[in-house]
């Protein structure tokens, strides 16, 4: 198995570089998984550390079925392995914030995603839903829809991308965006695998794709409302990352993972309220955008967990993206910070694409940003504290 596995390029029989525990039998462990497991039920939980953008889970058992987030306990963990404290007062804890199916121990089990408080009960440095949460229920008589669109690139255990010859180069890009067959689609189990966990988890995805990049994949994940665009896609990354762990592969959202001539990997963000998705909305998209040009360079430092350092190796002005340090809009314009899609610029309502968001950006960041600077008119370099 493993020596095919490598034959993805088609001639040179490459082996890859896939984690042992994948090659523990997966047909082996199905038979304990069917199991009964009596009235119990396992409640995974997950949590985003402090790099901002690596997961974490641990599980417990509870003694019956949670209806909802509210019959779930709050749990703790040690902060001082997770770079969210230093070595006293390192207990954290944990509160559970969304609720959704477990596609991988299946019903009555739970993923349950939780916010990050410190030993005082102040949210953690990266527990970006706090404020996010905040923002949102002070707009939510307009009803902000978003929509993620997150591309990732799938890497073999050595960090090489996957079906990638060892020592050099696949053919360059051109055949391979939304490709089909052996030698344009790169992993494509791992998509399939995602997509149906997260229809099973009740997460809104609503869409894949290959990308530009051979091993670069897309799902979308929309139109959700508020706070739960968030929820949504931290989950649908863990789910992403535990289905590349059976794999024995790992998802990569780096936003540029292979330099040179190679398209970086964003998290363009469609955006739109009530008022825009009217008749006539077009003019509130306009009034948006306006805002947005006056705000860029705090845009920028919320769109990659580290202040815009990341997103800087991608937003060149080439392979499909705007410059860092300029701001441009544009309907139907794939090289602007903003697009405007055709068929809204035509109907004159919908909703506008932000296109500067890094593939590993913190998408309760990313939304907050936004209704601070488009719904709240807030302007400057730091968010007003309400
Ligand atoms: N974030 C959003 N806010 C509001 N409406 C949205 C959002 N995302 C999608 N929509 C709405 O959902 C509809 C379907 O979206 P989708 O992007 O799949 O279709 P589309 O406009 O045909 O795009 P394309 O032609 O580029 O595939 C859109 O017409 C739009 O009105
Ligand atoms: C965002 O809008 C684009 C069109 O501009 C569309 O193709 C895409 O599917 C939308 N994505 C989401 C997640 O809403």
């Amino acid at each position: 198995l493993r020596r095919r596995a490598g034959r993805l390029d088609g001639s040179r029989g490459i082996k890859m570089a896939t984690s042992a525990s994948s090659h523990l039998s997966k047909v082996v462990k199905q038979k304990y998984m069917e199991l009964p497991q009596g009235e119990k039920v396992q409640a995974m939980y997950i949590w985003v550390d402090g790099t901002g953008e690596g997961l974490r889970c641990k599980t417990r058992t509870l003694d019956s079925e949670p209806k909802s987030i509210e019959d779930l306990p709050e749990w703790n963990f040690d902060g001082s392995s997770t770079y969210q404290s230093e070595g006293s007062n390192s207990d954290m804890y944990l509160i559970p914030s969304a609720m959704f199916r477990d596609p991988f121990r299946k019903d009555p089990n739970k993923l349950v995603l939780c916010e990050v408080l410190k030993y005082n009960r102040k949210p953690a440095e990266t527990n970006h839903r706090h404020t996010c949460k905040k923002v949102m229920s002070m707009v939510e008589d307009q009803c902000p829809w978003f929509g993620m669109e997150q591309e990732y690139t799938i890497l073999a255990t050595d960090g090489h991308p996957f079906g990638w010859p060892s020592n050099g180069f696949p053919g360059p890009q051109g055949p391979y965006y939304c490709g089909v067959g052996a030698d344009k689609a790169y992993g494509r189990d791992v998509v399939e695998a995602h997509y149906r966990s997260c229809l099973y988890a009740g997460v809104m995805i609503c869409g894949t794709n290959a990308e530009v990049m051979p091993a670069q994949w897309e799902f979308q994940i929309g139109p959700c409302e508020g706070i739960n665009m968030g929820d949504h896609l931290w989950v649908a990354r863990f789910i992403l990352h535990r289905v590349c762990e059976d794999f024995g592969v790992v998802a990569s959202f780096d936003p540029k993972p292979i330099p040179g001539n190679w398209n970086g990997a964003g998290c363009h963000t469609n955006v739109s309220t009530k008022e825009m998705r009217d008749d006539g909305g077009l003019s509130y998209i306009e009034e948006c955008i306006e805002r947005l040009g006056k705000r860029h360079d705090y845009h920028i430092r919320a769109y990659d967990p580290k202040g815009g350092l990341d997103n800087a190796r991608r937003l060149t002005g080439h392979h499909e993206t705007s410059n860092i340090h300029e701001f441009s809009a544009g309907v139907a314009n794939r090289g602007a910070s903003i697009r405007i899609p055709r068929a809204v610029g035509q109907d004159k309502k919908g909703y506008f694409e932000d296109r500067r968001p890094s593939a590993n950006c913190d998408p309760y960041a990313v939304t907050e940003a936004l209704i601070r600077t488009c719904l709240l008119s807030e302007e400057g370099e730091e968010p007003v504290e309400y």
